[in-house]
């Protein structure tokens, strides 16, 4: 007998099952409900779908998924046209506009992913506040809700602005109350997917400011908003920044840490509203300050300002959206990086 029966025969028969190889054995697993007893590279791959994977984080989570080896990539662009030929040989590249309900159910129907990572926005609050039922459109696409196969779970990227600034440090049972279209728009996402039956299997993060290296290959947003402070504070001309709004900043590598959590299981096992924002909240002319130092920039370069009343059709803007964390911290197995551990790994 050979050693591979020997093992095989020695444990219960579900055990059995897995030490079977190949593609088709573990779809044959995977059809008699063994696939859970199979080794990581023995499983059928599941189908991750990234909406706005053309964008900042999106490229981020796209390469750090591809090192796993262990899903089909799909990920989704709207203007982004290198995307297709930067990430091609990633994942499958499908050219979506959010707001055409109709392409968003031909794409779900075709694909049937057992993970959605919704990431796909107007992301920012001052484009938001000029067109909210665009924005709506966009940011909470319902269609991907409605068609989500019953075992598919999502992953909805919010955002720390569905809080309204005057209350902080915000816990999820904090009421949320946006005070631009931006955070409205996210929450109303937000409340489709969790009162939809989709909820008991998925999560939305509420996410501050984030914090990491530049984009990996082309985007419109080429950074992080550290990356902005050190062009600004290195070409030698002063620049304003604001001292009087407050946002806990979060390290891309715990975001990556999080949504590689969450795609593997955790939203379906943990589902949920979840705050994701590091231990402290500076305001933005601290950060400047923090990476000044870390960087050798003078400080001469910082002029910090109060931010000022929004003028007609910008967004207003939350003072301070500290948000306390430790809800998620413990669902997904880490402690978030303070700004001073941020600096060192983005700059390194
Ligand atoms: N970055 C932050 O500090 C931060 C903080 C809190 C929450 N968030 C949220 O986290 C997510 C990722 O943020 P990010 O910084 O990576 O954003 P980003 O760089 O602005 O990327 C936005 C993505 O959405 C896509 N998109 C825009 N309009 C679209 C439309 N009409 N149809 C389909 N796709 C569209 C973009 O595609 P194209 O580029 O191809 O047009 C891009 O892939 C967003 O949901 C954002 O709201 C971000």
């Amino acid at each position: 007998m050979s050693i591979f029966w020997r093992i095989a025969r020695s444990r219960p028969l579900a055990t059995a099952a897995c030490v079977a190889t190949g593609t088709a054995a573990a779809a044959a697993a995977a059809a008699n409900g063994t696939a859970d007893c199979l080794s990581w590279w023995q499983r059928p791959k599941k189908t991750v779908l990234i909406t706005g994977a053309s964008g900042y984080l999106g490229q981020h989570l796209l390469a750090s998924l591809a090192k796993e080896g262990r899903y089909e990539l799909h990920g989704t662009y709207s203007s982004n046209t290198a995307f297709a030929d930067d990430w091609g040989d990633v994942c499958k590249c499908h050219k979506l506009h959010l707001d055409d309900a109709a392409a968003v159910s031909e794409l779900m129907a075709s694909l049937k992913p057992d993970v959605v990572v919704h990431l796909g926005a107007v992301s920012s609050p001052n484009v938001a506040e000029k067109d909210p039922q665009r924005t709506h459109a966009i940011n909470s696409p319902t269609a991907l809700i409605d068609g989500l196969a019953p075992h598919a779970s999502l992953v909805a990227l919010s955002t720390d602005q569905v809080y309204d600034g005057a209350h902080a440090p915000y816990t999820e049972t904090d009421p949320a109350r946006p005070v631009n279209v931006y955070g409205a728009s996210k929450l109303a996402f937000e409340r489709a997917l969790l009162e939809s039956p989709a909820g008991g299997r998925s999560i939305a993060l509420r996410m501050s400011l984030l914090l990491g290296p530049p984009a990996p290959k082309r985007s419109k947003k080429m950074g992080s908003f550290l990356q902005d402070c050190d062009r600004m504070l290195s070409s030698g001309t002063a620049h304003s920044f604001f001292d009087n709004e407050y946002r806990s900043v979060v390290a891309l590598d715990d975001v990556l840490h999080v949504l590689h959590w969450a795609v593997g299981g955790g939203a379906a096992a943990s589902p949920g509203v979840y705050n994701m924002g590091g231990p402290a909240a500076p305001s933005r002319a601290d950060i400047a300050r923090a990476v000044a130092h870390h960087r050798g920039h003078s400080v001469a370069g910082i002029n910090a300002i109060p931010r000022p009343p929004p003028t007609a059709g910008q967004a207003a803007s939350p003072p301070n959206i500290a948000m306390d964390s430790t809800r998620l911290e413990r669902a997904a197995g880490l402690r978030f990086r303070p700004l001073e551990a941020i600096l060192p790994a983005v700059f390194s």
